[in-house]
């Protein structure tokens, strides 16, 4: 039976506020979606890494609107209490903020609280719009696995002066358009820490060090299941606990005490 009362934006809100840590982990299905939130976690996110971790492809950049809509209702199907936030995918938001609503519309009616999208201040007028009309947007920045093939590969992203200071003005810009979190990808922990320190909203890191107000790990990365090899980042939490529900608890508890991520493992 679950107690918990359902997470909202404002708990969210307060959490980053009081530094009270945020526990977020994607999540594709109604099964894991029982799992994940009877463990404690605050955030499931419908990732558009299930391109990946689910259909075995290469990148995130096939993955369709109906793929979206289909593991977003499975998912909140399954959950009682955690935020749900849904990946808008490639070609889904670029072109126009009404091309964005349509597509972020059918995703919250498949049950998300939230939609994310990826990518600078070019977005700041989608952000605007959907954020007016009722949507909240989750802003992702830093690496943004959209653009793998603009940015030359999985790279690290904000590491000189010049990208800190760009990637500083986005996340400005975007909250101001009315962004009511951000997501920082593999970025170097300093500079998610300075971020996260300015930012009224909360920031989520992946990749991003210790410093943000949560952290969200790919479902199947954490429970060991990553193909090839895995970013340093990463921590198996399935090796040495005796189930998947325990491994997911430890996880909470890890992120909530501050244990994980571990800044020197970080590596930028
Ligand atoms: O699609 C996804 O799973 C994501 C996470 C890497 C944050 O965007």
């Amino acid at each position: 039976m679950n107690a918990r009362k359902p997470v909202t934006l404002h708990r969210l809100r307060e959490m980053h506020a009081a530094g009270e840590k945020i526990a977020m982990l994607t999540c594709y299905d109604a099964a894991f979606a029982r799992v994940l939130d009877e463990a404690g976690i605050d955030v499931l996110l419908i990732g558009d890494s299930l391109g990946m971790v689910l259909k075995g492809q290469a990148t995130t950049l096939a993955v369709s609107m109906e793929e979206m809509a289909y593991h977003t209702g499975c998912v909140a199907r399954g959950n009682r209490s955690a935020w749900v936030i849904s990946d808008m995918p490639f070609g889904s938001y670029q072109e126009s903020p009404q091309l964005a609503f349509h597509n972020a519309a059918r995703l919250m009616s498949q049950g998300a609280q939230m939609v994310k999208l990826e990518g600078g201040s070019w977005t700041a007028p989608i952000v605007r719009f959907l954020t007016e009309r009722g949507i909240p947007v989750c802003a992702h920045l830093g690496f943004t696995p959209q653009s793998v093939n603009a940015l030359g590969g999985y790279r690290v992203q904000g590491r000189d002066e010049a990208a800190a200071r760009a990637l500083k003005a986005d996340a400005g810009q975007l909250v101001e358009a009315g962004a009511a979190m951000l997501l920082l990808e593999m970025i170097p922990a300093a500079l998610a820490q300075e971020l996260t320190n300015a930012t009224p909203v909360p920031v989520i890191g992946i990749g991003a060090g210790s410093g943000c107000s949560g952290q969200v790990l790919v479902l199947h990365d954490m429970l060991g299941l990553t193909q090839g090899t895995a970013f340093r980042f990463v921590r198996n939490f399935l090796d040495g606990s005796a189930s998947i529900d325990l491994a997911v608890r430890q996880y909470v508890a890890d992120v909530k005490s501050g244990r994980f991520p571990d800044n020197t493992l970080h590596g930028f």
